[in-house]
């Protein structure tokens, strides 16, 4: 139908006969001249519409945003002083020859020809409309490129695409599963996967060797900025491996991207134990483009009279930390409180402060409503150890590890960004050496990975003291963000057998659930291990997002629906009872 895209016409095409389809992004009617921008995928192309060709005209007049046409005609420069530089098309204008009405368009719901800051919810139920902004267009034209330079790279390296089934059995990974009836099997359940984590473990068993597969996720947990209940990872495994090979693969696809989506190399990318990033940073996701680090002071404080901080420092499962800000004595009393009421709401008691006015004037040059608790030797000692200068700021967490960590690494991200301390573009960062397990708030012990993660410990020392094993688990960060993780797998059905007994899984429900695990693992089953990417976390990283559904076609609310088609929602009757399904909300659930 065209002979060029809107956005791709230049000063090369001068004088040249071409057709154009595409949006009326603007129309203007200058005395008797008519200017329409017409819009398509690559970009804008203006056309001039001059009343001697009345056909053409008078088709232009009736034209109104969003409607759909296709122009011919001939490419002419722009007269001098109308040029515009800033775009690729400004140079040249199409005067119309022909213009066909190809279809009308209702008034949009929000004008795209001076796009203003729209409310995602009118965004999301206008979806159509709001791919059509540029922003959103590109947005997704380089998702399917990362995704194609990916499958490029798995592909050059041996990788596999297989795929695995999407209506199947509950796969472990910590969310809530997302169930659907079988007709066929009434009172059954299928559970859509929360990753592709057994089937490809399963692969290896088949012995496919290297599998990957740009796999669609399915968790129900609740949201945030970066998660959705639909989802996409790449997700790599492969045999015969160790962490050191997952962990190179890995690295080899970062720098890729890196590289090809937004111009940055790096050597290497760093590894941090996952115990030394809670103790740096509070958290295993630490942005590492910030400069800022947490200090254990428990030691210091510890026989303090202050009990803010001695009662924590005492406890085992408590911390007392210091957060250095260099130059940080420019924020203003009101800043402080801010900081404070954030903190609060992540559960922190306070938020004590010294601001160093001057740090050779001990007796007056500091600044804090804790000083009178502390005593003299501690004050020198933080001094020395924290290396303060005149005019830096400390602030000081105390608590139980869990509201230390969380709200402090949250602080460190906050003042990161609002003082805008980032000193480089991109750090990305592995994160090894996590706990095989963790307690949840009743007590028991869950995976902090998932069932099927190799722990660096023996069957005695599992079976003796779970809490202090170590997996061979790793995690990828970029800018504070988790856009990755893996682990080696158990090959051998004891050692998983006994991973679920530490899990408090008993034999029968280990056989009933992940019998056909078990019985794959006793049939030859090659060394392991894999990792799975975010995608949709990677390509709004790298398309300069921090909204997950911005990179998203058609993504899900907060609460997990849909507003353009309003799902979920109700089905028939008929439907319900071929399923043996009844529903027993009400209201007041
Ligand atoms: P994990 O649960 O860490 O590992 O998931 C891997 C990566 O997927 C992304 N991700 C999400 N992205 C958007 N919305 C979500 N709700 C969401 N949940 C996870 C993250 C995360 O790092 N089977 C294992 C992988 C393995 O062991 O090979 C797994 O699923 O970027
Ligand atoms: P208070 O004795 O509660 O008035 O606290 C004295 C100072 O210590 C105030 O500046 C509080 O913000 C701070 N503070 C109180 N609890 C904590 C805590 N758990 N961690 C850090 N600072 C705290």
């Amino acid at each position: 139908m065209r002979s060029h895209y809107c956005g791709e016409v230049t000063s090369k095409d001068l004088n040249s006969n071409i057709s154009i389809c595409g949006w009326v992004h603007r129309r203007r009617d200058h005395g008797g001249i008519i200017f329409l921008d017409i819009r398509d995928i690559k970009g804008i192309c203006q056309v001039v519409v001059n009343p001697e060709n009345k056909a053409a005209f008078d088709t232009a007049d009736i034209c109104r945003n969003e409607f759909v046409i296709k122009v011919t005609g001939k490419v002419l420069k722009r007269p001098d002083g109308t040029i515009n530089v800033n775009m690729i098309t400004g140079e040249i204008e199409l005067e119309a020859e022909n213009i066909t009405l190809l279809n009308k368009a209702v008034t949009p719901a929000f004008p795209l020809d001076d796009y203003q800051d729209v409310n995602e919810d009118v965004r999301l139920k206008n979806r159509v409309l709001d791919l059509r902004r540029p922003e959103m267009n590109n947005r997704l034209v380089t998702r399917s490129k990362i995704t194609a330079e990916i499958r490029n790279f798995l592909e050059l390296n041996n990788f596999n695409e297989i795929e695995t089934p999407i209506l199947t059995r509950a796969t472990p990974e910590g969310a809530r599963d997302y169930i659907l009836p079988s007709r066929v099997h009434p009172g059954s359940f299928f559970a859509l996967p929360q990753s592709p984590q057994l089937f490809k473990q399963l692969l290896m068993m088949g012995g496919l060797d290297k599998y990957y597969q740009i796999a669609r996720c399915f968790r129900d947990e609740d949201l945030r900025a970066d998660r959705q209940p639909e989802f996409t990872q790449i997700d790599i495994e492969a045999s015969f491996v160790n962490t050191q090979d997952i962990i190179s693969t890995g690295t080899e696809m970062m720098k890729l991207l890196l590289e090809k989506f937004v111009n940055h190399s790096i050597k290497e990318i760093p590894a941090l134990s996952w115990h030394q990033s809670m103790r740096d940073y509070g958290c295993d996701k630490p942005d590492l483009r910030i400069p800022l680090k947490l200090v254990e002071i428990s030691e210091l404080v510890a026989d303090e009279e202050f009990k803010v901080f001695s009662g924590p420092a005492n406890d085992k499962d408590s911390r007392v930390v210091a957060l250095k800000i260099p130059n940080g004595n420019s924020l203003s009393r009101g800043q402080i409180d801010e900081y404070t009421k954030y903190v609060g709401k992540l559960g922190a008691k306070g938020l004590a402060y010294i601001k160093v006015n001057d740090v050779n004037d001990l007796e007056n040059g500091l600044q804090s409503p804790i000083l009178k608790f502390l005593n003299q030797n501690t004050i020198n000692s933080l001094i020395s150890n924290l290396d303060l200068k005149t005019n830096d700021l400390l602030f000081f967490g105390a608590g139980s590890n869990n509201v230390v960590n969380l709200s402090m690494s949250s602080l460190i991200k906050k003042i990161g960004k609002d003082l805008n301390l980032y000193s480089f573009e991109w750090a990305p960062c592995w994160i090894i050496d996590f706990p095989m397990f963790e307690k949840n708030k009743e007590g028991n012990l869950t995976s902090l990975h998932h069932p099927f993660t190799m722990p660096k410990s023996s069957l005695d020392e599992l079976a003796n003291s779970p809490e202090d094993v170590i997996a061979e688990a790793y995690d990828i960060v970029l800018n504070g963000y988790e856009v990755g993780g893996g682990s080696l797998r158990v090959h051998n059905p004891d050692m998983q057998e006994a991973i679920f007994k530490a899990l408090n899984i008993s034999n029968e429900e280990a056989q009933n659930k992940f019998g056909f695990l078990l019985k794959a693992l006793s049939s030859g089953c090659p060394p392991h291990g894999g990792i799975a990417f975010g995608l949709d976390r990677l390509v709004m990283l790298l398309t300069d997002t921090t909204n997950i559904r911005d990179v998203i076609a058609f993504p899900k609310t907060q609460s997990a629906s849909c507003l353009l088609t309003d799902a979920p929602n109700s089905v028939d009757e008929d439907q319900l009872e071929e399923l043996f399904i009844e529903s027993t909300y009400t209201e007041e659930d």
